[in-house]
């Protein structure tokens, strides 16, 4: 049977069935391959690959460039999730021609299925020149990383006076705008519900509570990858840099201590007479070919060709 892809449809129904939506970030074919398989929703290549990734301090360096390439090997992964590539710093503020053949690239190059950006009611205008085009767009409001400098830091947003009226309003413009889903960040709960009650639209929440239509981590986080630093609203699933520590330190003491390869692990003259390929028919080519060459399995195997 084939694989029901999750489409901007799918996704409407889920909200008004009540079902909650599920995403992660993903930056490679790997994780986007290991994530689809575990039924995610929707897989966002999120510029806090900048972070995460590249190590950065913020997501602001990142280029459109890196996205593409990083989207394209998500996509590559993948098979039903919902793929979303995030806008990086800087690529759909200086015109709505520019911001369109931006986006435009990162759906053509990078086979997303929709595009991220951050901001309310002052990218209205650009939401629907995208969504004019066929570019479904997904809006991200409350703490936006890309305004890290505006903002003095990554803080929560919306609890100053007018806060929430000024969330909903931002809502309410990208939902008139066209946007099929929006990402609330960073919010104080009581906000995320009143903005999730008021659209039509899903919300997807990350430190937004649980009053959201679904909820979004980066895939790095819920696997405990950076055992020094965890925000609030983080959920850790594993401890992976408890986990990859210790499985590099047993391998270097393998490798230092003469224990790895094992004569398992290694390949071996073969000293016995070679068939002639023209000989073997046909239905015995697999068994030839592994026979007389070297079988590779491991890195190799791995990759879908
Ligand atoms: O870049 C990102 O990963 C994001 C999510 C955290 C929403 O924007």
């Amino acid at each position: 049977m084939k694989t029901q892809k999750v489409t901007i449809h799918t996704l409407q129904q889920k909200k008004e069935r009540g079902e909650k939506i599920a995403m992660l970030t993903a930056y490679d074919a790997t994780f986007a391959r290991l994530l689809d398989e575990s039924d995610i929703d929707i897989l966002l290549v999120g510029d806090s690959l900048g972070m995460v990734v590249q190590g950065h301090e913020t997501t602001l360096p990142v280029t459109l460039d890196e996205m593409i390439y990083h989207t394209r090997a998500v996509a590559r992964g993948a098979g039903r999730a919902q793929i979303v590539g995030d806008m990086p710093f800087m690529t759909y503020q200086a015109g709505l021609d520019t911001a369109l053949a931006n986006a435009g690239r990162l759906v053509k190059e990078g086979g997303c299925h929709a595009v991220k950006l951050e901001g309310g009611a002052q990218h209205a205008a650009l939401v629907a020149r995208l969504v004019g085009c066929g570019i479904p767009v997904m809006g991200h409001i409350g703490l936006t990383p890309q305004s890290f400098h505006q903002m003095g830091g990554f803080k929560v947003q919306g609890r100053e006076h007018g806060g929430a009226e000024r969330l909903l309003e931002d809502a309410l413009a990208l939902q008139e705008a066209g946007a099929y889903i929006l990402v609330l960040e960073g919010i104080p709960s009581e906000i995320a519900e009143r903005i999730t009650a008021a659209l039509d639209i899903p919300t997807i929440g990350i430190g937004a509570g649980p009053h959201c239509d679904g909820q979004v981590l980066v895939i790095y986080d819920l696997l405990g990858m950076n055992d020094s630093f965890k925000p609030r609203f983080v959920r850790r699933y594993e401890d992976f840099a408890g986990r990859i520590r210790a499985a590099t330190r047993a391998y270097v003491e393998d490798v230092r201590a003469g224990g790895f390869p094992a004569e398992r692990e290694s390949f071996f003259l073969d000293t016995r007479p070679t068939k002639p390929v023209s000989r073997v028919a046909a239905s015995d080519s697999a068994t030839a070919a592994s026979e007389d060459g070297i079988e590779l399995g491991g890195l190799y195997a791995s990759v879908n060709h």
